[in-house]
């Protein structure tokens, strides 16, 4: 296993439309172990194949206290999303040390391979509805700034970009 370098916003391949994953075979069980551990050492709670520039359809989540309950999703889809909606403060590995409240689905139903390559249907709700439809936009190319409003985006944009500046000079 591997850490994976991230991409970090506003690299334009974080805009990258993720094909669906062809076969669940070694190769993406390689990569569904790096992207865990890439996570877990971020103590990230999700994260999407797009955010290590890989444009496939997967993402894997742990929400559990313990960090020991992941959840791998292959092409999941979203085959019901309740009308009731819920404001939650998201924060994102590529947008690191920025937090702001997004409204979103407050239940969802989601139907995705595991990695197993078995088809199995998913109810969210709580933060794990949160944390799917996140990372879901990931994979439509889908940063969560984009829900704020073009002030604000902005703002992360240039704080992220004279982050970057600084990392590199360091
Ligand atoms: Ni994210």
């Amino acid at each position: 296993m591997a850490l994976l370098p991230l991409l970090y916003y506003p690299d334009p391949k974080l805009h990258t439309v993720a094909k669906p994953v062809q076969a669940v075979d070694a190769r993406i069980r390689n990569l569904i172990g790096d992207m865990l551990e890439t996570m877990y050492d971020a103590s990230g709670i999700g994260l999407a194949a797009t955010q290590v520039d890989v444009h496939e359809r997967l993402i894997v989540i742990d929400i559990s206290e313990h960090r020991n309950s992941p959840l791998v999703l292959i092409n999941p889809e979203i085959v019901w999303a309740s009308p009731e909606k819920q404001v939650s403060d998201e924060g994102c590995l590529s947008v690191p040390g920025i937090y702001d409240g997004v409204e979103r689905a407050a239940a969802v139903r989601v139907t995705a391979l595991d990695r197993d390559g078995r088809s199995r249907t998913i109810e969210a709700q709580g933060v794990l509805a949160v944390c799917v439809q996140h990372e879901m936009d990931h994979l439509l190319g889908k940063v969560f700034v984009e829900y704020l409003s073009p002030l604000k985006r902005n703002r992360i944009k240039t704080k992220m970009l004279k982050a970057r500046r600084e990392t590199v000079r360091a």
